[in-house]
């Protein structure tokens, strides 16, 4: 029996690392192609459960170089054709959902997401590119299991979140459970994974869905709330952004500390998380609490 394969195809939050107009201290190094830090593309996974189909859990701007560095997701046997059967979307974010616009030429896949992202997609005209007739539009609902590919039972949950930057209004809720924000539970093989790339918070809820599993991609944005504006390059707070930290009383180390769960690392990482960088003492202290910091081209099996 196969066993489940997932790829990290990106692990940077917003942006990639470095992000394009940033000289913070942790882009500044990765500018400088210290060894300490590697560069990392825009937050993708990419999984399969037979070693053959592949489904894409967020399309990142940077897709076509994140399928090129990925053998497996290479076209094979047929002149038009491509392993990649699914693409699930976790949110409307740009670094989520702007790769989707370089998966047209009329290849089929089963696009994925909530009625509220699929909305959001249609209400943008530019996302046409991909023809409905070719690529489909499946709508998922919280809590109802589907195989995204085969083998691949594939489960969502509301996670506490936020609208996307370009659809934030005056009355919009940060923290809230809704469509706009969603995790993904992988079971196959008796194994079960969950992603949650974003989160605001931890509810119960979330708690209870992730122990146990034998490994969690989790929400790696920022290491410290007020670290945008420390490292002087914004005024927001991770919070505001709909991110908990990691570190601190109420970070996510602390929050998910004492479950039972595999392995657990973090993913979507800002440009400015000192984590990136080996040997810092953040990494230290992430690595101390049992956690790995996910990077380009990081592969797990279960
Ligand atoms: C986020 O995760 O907060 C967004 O990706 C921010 C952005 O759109 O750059
Ligand atoms: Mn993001
Ligand atoms: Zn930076």
């Amino acid at each position: 029996m196969s066993r489940l394969r997932l790829l990290v195809l990106g692990s940077a939050a917003g942006g990639g690392s470095p992000q394009w107009n940033c000289r913070c201290d942790v882009c500044a190094l990765a500018w400088a192609s210290d060894p300490r830090i590697s560069p990392r593309t825009q937050s993708s996974i990419a999984l399969t459960a037979d070693g053959e189909s592949f489904a894409l859990i967020n399309a990142a701007p940077e897709i076509l170089a994140q399928i090129r560095a990925n053998p497996p997701l290479h076209p094979q046997g047929g002149k038009r054709t491509s392993p990649i059967r699914a693409v699930l979307l976790t949110n409307g974010d740009v670094d989520h959902v702007a790769g989707l616009l370089s998966l047209r030429e009329g290849q089929p896949f089963v696009l994925h997401a909530t009625p509220q992202i699929h909305d959001v997609l249609g209400a943008n005209g530019i996302f046409g590119v991909l023809n409905p007739e070719v690529v489909e539009r499946r709508t998922l609902g919280f809590d109802v299991p589907v195989d995204l590919v085969p083998g691949l039972e594939t489960t969502i949950f509301p996670v506490p979140g936020k609208p996307a930057l370009y659809l934030e209004s005056a009355d919009m809720v940060i923290g809230g459970e809704g469509e706009s924000t969603i995790g993904v539970e992988f079971r196959a093989n008796g194994r079960r994974i969950v992603h949650v790339p974003g989160a605001a918070r931890v509810s119960d809820g979330l708690r209870d869905r992730l122990d146990g599993a034998d490994v969690i991609l989790f929400d790696g944005t920022l290491w410290r709330d007020d670290e945008m504006i420390r490292a002087g390059v914004g005024q927001k707070t991770g919070r505001r952004m709909g991110h908990m930290p990691i570190s601190g009383e109420d970070g996510s180390i602390s929050a998910l500390a004492g479950l039972r769960i595999g392995r657990r690392v973090f993913i979507h990482i800002n440009n400015t998380n000192p984590v990136l960088v080996d040997g810092s003492p953040e990494r230290r202290e992430a690595e101390d609490a049992g956690w790995e910091i996910a990077h380009d081209g990081m592969e797990i099996l279960v």
